[in-house]
């Protein structure tokens, strides 16, 4: 698959067989992210992964009563581990970073064939509860992952010239 193949066949999951991933899948994942970009390469992120077994009634709890957590095999969360280093352009680098990271993580587990759901319903407090994650920590992203069960339907995009404009 090439990228824009890998773009194309990238879906949010919410159907999960149940199926486990393995260890090396999972590190998969996250070297991925590892391997992200991040503002002055400060790397100030931290990655946990979480099966979620037989607390799928805290992970559905933490994601705001969104069933189909609960089905995943496993959550992944992305954390800033704030600096609260805004950049020239106004942007927090933290929130950044941590979203080009779950990217990653998100197109590696498309191409190794597993479903993820990428999450903004969710409580950080939740999260770094059932996550054991230090408390001064920012969950910026959270991500199901896990088999899918069946295909998916893509979403509608705009257009491109909806959305791109060429300057000369
Ligand atoms: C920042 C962000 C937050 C999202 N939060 C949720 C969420 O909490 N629950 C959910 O089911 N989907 C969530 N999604 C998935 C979007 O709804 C989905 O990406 C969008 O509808 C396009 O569908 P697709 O991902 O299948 O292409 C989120 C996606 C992003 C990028």
């Amino acid at each position: 698959m090439n990228f824009l193949e890998l773009a194309k066949a990238r879906v949010s999951c919410r159907s999960y067989s149940g199926a486990p991933v393995s260890k090396e899948s999972v590190m998969s994942v996250m070297e991925a992210g590892r391997l992200a970009p991040s503002a002055r390469n400060r790397q100030n992120w931290a990655f946990y992964y979480a099966q979620i077994g037989d607390r799928a009634e805290n992970f559905i709890e933490a994601c705001y009563g969104q069933k189909f957590v609960g089905q995943a095999h496993g959550f992944i969360a992305v954390c800033d581990k704030t600096d609260d280093y805004v950049m020239k352009c106004g942007q927090n680098a933290g929130s950044v970073d941590c979203s080009i990271a779950m990217t990653f993580m998100i197109m590696r587990a498309t191409e190794i064939g597993l479903g993820t759901c990428w999450l903004g319903r969710f409580s950080p407090e939740r999260v770094k509860s059932l996550l054991d994650i230090p408390e001064s920590y920012a969950v910026v992203a959270c991500s199901t992952i896990g088999h899918p069960a069946g295909e998916t339907p893509r979403q509608p995009r705009k257009e491109l010239s909806e959305v791109f404009d060429l300057r000369s």
